[in-house]
């Protein structure tokens, strides 16, 4: 952790990339508050961060070693003129979570991120992106080296039609008009060969049935239903409450945990599927 200007210098930069080369492990700062009373990157990563890459190092876990995981987290902005945008409140929590559960596991780890401000967990390889369109064309062109992917990005379902050169003025009623964007996940249900996809989906209402209506039609071996009814569940919280669906016809009620906590059962089931699919081959 140091000044901003000093973390940004290319010097350090180029050292920092040199020691990850030689193999060492960086725990990257945060953005904040810093001790110069200023704010900007450089500021000393939380200690649970610190301590949680700590651990893993010294007691690594190898049980997914080999297996090339793919995560998607975060919001997409659709531009609507050049400076407003269509987005959710999605916080990009749950599936940097899921990241960190899975590099954990000693799996190799891209993750597709739409735009948050959380810093990538270590060791995690990231691939940043704005829009839907700019998410399906990396998770899609990534899709054939992966073992697993995991959906937990909020995607923009609509985008409008046209984006405005120059800023719109107010003028009375606007009416937008929208697209729809690529379904990713449903692409790569098409397509699987043996991959284990696990979607993620957030009702208000009608959990059990809203959840299946995508588990199957998007060829998933498991959905992570968030019920947004309940407190500390969903779009930008530190907890979540989710029920696991699965394609045999299973379901798990996990209790309200940490999203690194859930995070770890998703990555534990996981590994259950794959294990059920190998004993089968
Ligand atoms: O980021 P956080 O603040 O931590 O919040 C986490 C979360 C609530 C965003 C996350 O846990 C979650 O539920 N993500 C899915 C949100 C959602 O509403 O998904 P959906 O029902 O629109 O889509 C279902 C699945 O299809 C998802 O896996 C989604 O990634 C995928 N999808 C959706 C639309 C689209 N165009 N392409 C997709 O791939």
């Amino acid at each position: 952790a140091m000044n901003t200007n000093m973390f940004e210098n290319f010097a350090v930069q180029e050292n920092i990339e040199r020691l990850v080369l030689r193999g060492y492990s960086i725990v990257q700062p945060v953005e904040g508050e810093l001790a110069c009373g200023g704010c900007g990157g450089g500021r000393l990563a939380p200690l649970d961060v610190i301590f949680a890459e700590a651990k893993s190092l010294l007691s690594p876990q190898t049980e997914l070693k080999g297996i090339r995981l793919l995560v998607t987290a975060g919001p997409t902005r659709e531009a609507i003129d050049p400076v407003r945008y269509l987005t959710n409140y999605s916080s990009g929590k749950m599936g940097y979570a899921v990241a960190q559960a899975a590099v954990e596991q000693g799996a190799g780890v891209t993750l597709v991120s739409g735009p948050v401000t959380l810093p990538a967990p270590a060791g995690v390889k990231i691939v940043q992106v704005t829009t839907a369109q700019e998410m399906y064309a990396a998770v899609l062109s990534l899709y054939p080296q992966m073992d697993v992917v995991v959906k937990a990005a909020a995607v923009a379902d609509y985008r409008p039609a046209r984006v405005q050169e120059t800023k719109i003025k107010k003028d009375g009623e606007m009416i937008l008009s929208l697209v729809r964007t690529p379904d990713i996940l449903a692409e790569l249900g098409k397509y699987k060969q043996n991959q284990v996809l696990v979607g993620f989906a957030s009702e208000t209402d009608n959990l059990r049935e809203n959840a299946l209506a995508k588990l199957f039609p998007k060829n998933l071996e498991m959905i992570v239903a968030n019920d947004l009814t309940e407190d500390g569940a969903g779009f930008n919280t530190d907890t979540n409450v989710v029920k696991l669906y699965f394609k045999d016809g299973q379901e798990k009620q996990l209790a309200r945990m940490s999203k690194l906590a859930v995070a770890r059962e998703i990555i534990s089931e996981i590994k259950r599927i794959m294990n059920i699919a190998k004993e089968i081959s």
